[in-house]
């Protein structure tokens, strides 16, 4: 749930929560109207409410930043208004078990991302370089093409707005892709996935091209790639891993460390304007992961 505890101090444990006098407010998202294409501040209300007192064991801390996030626009359709709008203060490591687990690379293979200059897609490229591969990036401007290339390294980027994707293949993949991580879906995938090696493996982790449609788009079947260079395509949601969640941090945090991987981070200001934030991400503006500095 997206809250902003309308205090300012961090509470921690129920031992300082007992210490307040006062009761401690919170504010939230609450959407009362299903998405029609892009989200509008009009399909929420901000409500404020009282918390609850914690339970042993539960601990309140003040939201300083809060992630936005693509799947935000997504999840939303199944749920009965009103509802507390989704959402998480804590980054997850999506592309270290997107890569490790679905796709195993091997040194000297080429992967393929979407959405690559994205907070996922740009991780994914630099663990793809870790370890050893050809890493061709897809991005929206032609900036965020020379970012993945000079700053993170990536052996090619294309602008998918005003390449031909499979020129660009051809150039950036000779010996065609063995590993596609897909972030956007649409027909860019179904190109992608037929200038692929056979026994390639393509990890589902999005489909953000198709997340503001009202009606879902006709791309080129892929059961014919998928069968005669015998793909493996499997989707994925990152809380498979909830279990491994600490190995994933730690890998990041000692390439981090090391200077292996670097990260762009694009800031919203303020809570009021999480809405923004999430149009913001949806229409890429943003380079890297997308926060909101809660104030
Ligand atoms: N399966 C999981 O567990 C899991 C977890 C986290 C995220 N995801 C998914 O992973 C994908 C990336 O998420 P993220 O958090 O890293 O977001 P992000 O890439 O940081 O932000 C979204 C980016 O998507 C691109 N985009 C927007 N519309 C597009 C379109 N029509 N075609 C192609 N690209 C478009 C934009 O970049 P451009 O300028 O390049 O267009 C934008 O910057 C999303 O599909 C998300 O739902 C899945």
């Amino acid at each position: 749930m997206l809250k902003q505890l309308s205090t300012s101090a961090f509470f921690c444990a129920k031992r300082a929560y007992s210490n307040v006098t006062g009761k401690i407010n919170a504010r939230k998202y609450v959407l009362t109207k299903y998405f029609q294409g892009e989200p509008k501040q009009s399909d929420f209300k901000i409500v404020e409410e009282e918390l609850p007192e914690l339970k042993d064991g539960e601990i309140l801390t003040e939201a300083e930043y809060l992630s936005v996030d693509p799947y935000m626009r997504a999840y939303m359709i199944g749920y009965k208004l009103p509802t507390d709008m989704i959402g998480g203060q804590v980054a997850n490591n999506t592309a270290y078990f997107g890569v490790k687990e679905i796709l195993y690379p091997k040194a000297g293979e080429t992967i393929a991302i979407t959405g690559a200059a994205g907070a996922v897609g740009s991780h994914v490229g630099q663990i793809g370089k870790i370890l050893g591969c050809r890493v061709i990036g897809f991005a929206g401007t032609d900036e965020k093409c020379e970012y993945l290339q000079k700053e993170l390294g990536f052996d090619h980027a294309f602008n998918y707005k005003t390449a031909n994707i499979k020129t660009a293949l051809r150039e950036g993949a000779p010996n065609r892709i063995d590993c596609y991580f897909d972030n956007v879906g649409g027909e860019i995938s179904s190109t992608i996935m037929g200038h692929m090696n056979k026994y390639g493996r393509v990890a589902v982790c999005g489909s953000i091209s198709s997340y503001n449609d009202t009606t879902l788009p006709k791309v080129t079947i892929l059961q014919p790639s998928i069968v005669f260079k015998e793909l493996k395509v499997e989707g994925f949601l990152v809380n498979r891993w909830l279990d491994r969640w600490d190995e994933g941090i730690k890998a990041n945090m000692n390439w981090l460390q090391e200077g292996k991987i670097k990260y762009e981070e694009k800031v919203y200001s303020g809570f009021d304007n999480m809405v923004e934030a999430l149009v913001g991400i949806l229409r890429g503006e943003n380079t890297g992961k997308a926060v909101v500095k809660v104030k």
